[in-house]
């Protein structure tokens, strides 16, 4: 057995060179030569080359320079801008305090109800002098009053209202320009200015006393 097998291997038997020169041709015939099909993969290797260069400097020019976490950017606001957003907070803040403190009574669109709560929208007492309107919420207000030739303040009072002198004076700065209205701004500091002057006073205000407080305010009557 063993010397048949030994004899095929005989008759099969190459030199070294005919087994190279063998390989060489069953390469050929495996992988045939490449020259002319190069030129087109590597035409896309550069056009794809030159795409990627590109998008990554448009990437980076756009992207804040690849940063992972990139630098707040700070805009550079004009006084007046400033001073616009400022003033914008502060009316946010006034309606969001007045719909909760307020509109029960007055009304969301300021308009009061007949008889019983009386408008804030083109009121006197709510336009005219800050002195008015932060009386009424620093310490209330009770006994007939009139209002756009309305009376009121017979049958309701309006109670004093625990609020802070900011809230005061978004509140009020916001009355004074919602629905129409168009009268000055309250600061902070006015509303404890008021605040310090009637310190002494317990009760509420009449409609009398505040009248005669602030009489321009009631002069073209
Ligand atoms: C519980 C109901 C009620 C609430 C809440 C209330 N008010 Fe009044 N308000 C009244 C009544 C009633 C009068 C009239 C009182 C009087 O004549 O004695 C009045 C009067 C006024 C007046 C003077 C009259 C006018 O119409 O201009 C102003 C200003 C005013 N309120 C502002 C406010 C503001 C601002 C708030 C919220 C911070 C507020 N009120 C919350 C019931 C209320």
């Amino acid at each position: 057995m063993s010397k048949k097998q030994k004899k095929v291997d005989d008759s099969t038997e190459m030199s070294d060179g005919e087994l190279v020169e063998s390989h060489i041709a069953l390469s050929e015939e495996k992988h045939p030569p490449t020259v002319g099909f190069l030129q087109a993969p590597l035409i896309f290797v550069f056009v794809f080359g030159c795409l990627v260069f590109v998008c990554s400097i448009q990437l980076a020019e756009t992207t804040n320079e690849f940063r992972l976490h990139p630098k707040k950017e700070t805009v550079e606001l004009t006084p007046e801008q400033m001073e616009e957003r400022r003033f914008e907070r502060k009316i946010d803040s006034g309606k969001k305090l007045f719909t909760t403190n307020c509109s029960s009574c007055h009304q969301a669109n300021g308009m009061g109800l007949a008889g019983q709560f009386p408008p804030l929208a083109g009121s006197k007492w709510a336009t005219s002098d800050p002195g008015l309107i932060v009386n009424i919420i620093l310490k209330g207000l009770k006994g007939p009053i009139v209002v756009k030739g309305e009376t009121y303040g017979q049958a309701l009072n309006m109670a004093a209202l625990d609020l802070k002198d900011r809230q005061i004076a978004d509140i009020t700065t916001y009355v004074r320009q919602a629905w129409g209205n168009q009268a000055s701004e309250i600061t902070d500091e006015e509303v404890s200015g008021f605040r310090a002057e009637s310190t002494n006073k317990v009760d509420q205000w009449t409609g009398e006393q505040l009248r005669s407080m602030y009489p321009s305010s009631f002069s073209d009557e």
